[in-house]
């Protein structure tokens, strides 16, 4: 298995023209859309549908309205890392925001969640056209560590999904811990050096993953806010939950 990591969100458009046919992407965004839709997945949600726009959200939501009950149907999401409020959807609030703590059995179980952030969600579009997409997650690095092994893909290609157009830390130590957790997979497929380097990021960081990636921007701005600086230390956690989430061929985030 040949492994590749995407550092920047700015090679995201690339994606497009790239055949990844034979290829499993594993797209991180560890603060914290993908973190928090295995958690959706955790706490009994039914699937999560990752889209680009708000205004996408909002277009599901009412073609599906027709079709069965609206209540099951929750709009999530952030913009600036805070919950999508009807000034920026011409009236209408969304039910969530991007926290995985507000995704609480209470309120999630049973429903499907849409969602849209500002990198994650996009980031997870970009490589739909893959032959298998995992959100990844420290929560349950584990569990989709194994599920790739199992897969034995051709190549793997695990994506850091940024800030804006920026990288982010964090998600390069997501893709460095998985990089560590099938390095002896990858022996014999050609090393790309962003899987090195992401790799020995994280090595370096491993000993207080929290406190290192406490020091990235997203992290910084996270804690300056006081309703959401938990977030981190619950993204941080390694492996709490043991089943990989797959985004399937309809678009939608689901337990494997
Ligand atoms: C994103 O998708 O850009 C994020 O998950 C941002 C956030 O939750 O603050």
């Amino acid at each position: 298995m040949k492994i590749e990591t995407i550092l920047s969100p700015a090679e995201l458009s690339a994606l497009a023209r790239r055949d990844l046919g034979q290829t499993a992407c594993v797209v991180f965004d560890i603060l914290r859309a993908t973190s928090t839709f295995v958690t959706a997945l955790h706490r009994g949600a039914k699937e999560v549908i990752p889209v680009s726009e708000i205004s996408e959200a909002l277009d599901f939501k009412k073609a599906e309205s027709g079709k069965r009950k609206a209540e099951n149907i929750l709009l999530a999401g952030e913009r600036d890392g805070v919950k999508i409020r009807a000034a920026q959807t011409g009236g209408v609030d969304f039910d969530l925001g991007n926290s995985p703590r507000e995704f609480t059995r209470e309120r999630v179980s049973g429903k499907t969640i849409v969602a849209t952030t500002t990198n994650g969600t996009r980031a997870l579009r970009a490589c739909a056209h893959a032959k298998l997409v995992l959100p990844g997650a420290f929560l349950n690095l584990r569990a989709t560590a194994e599920f790739v092994r199992r897969v034995n893909p051709e190549a793997l290609l695990l994506v850091c999904s940024g800030t804006f157009e920026e990288v982010s830390y964090e998600d390069v130590l997501g893709a460095g811990a998985l990089c560590d957790l099938l390095w002896k997979d990858c022996a014999d497929g050609p090393l790309s050096d962003s899987a090195l380097m992401a790799r020995q990021i994280f090595q370096l960081a491993q000993g207080n993953l929290l406190e290192a990636a406490s020091q990235s921007h997203n992290a910084r701005r996270l804690r300056s806010r006081p309703e959401l600086k938990d977030d981190v230390a619950f993204c941080l956690q390694r492996d709490v939950f043991d089943f990989t989430a797959v985004l399937n061929s309809e678009g939608k985030i689901v337990i494997a």
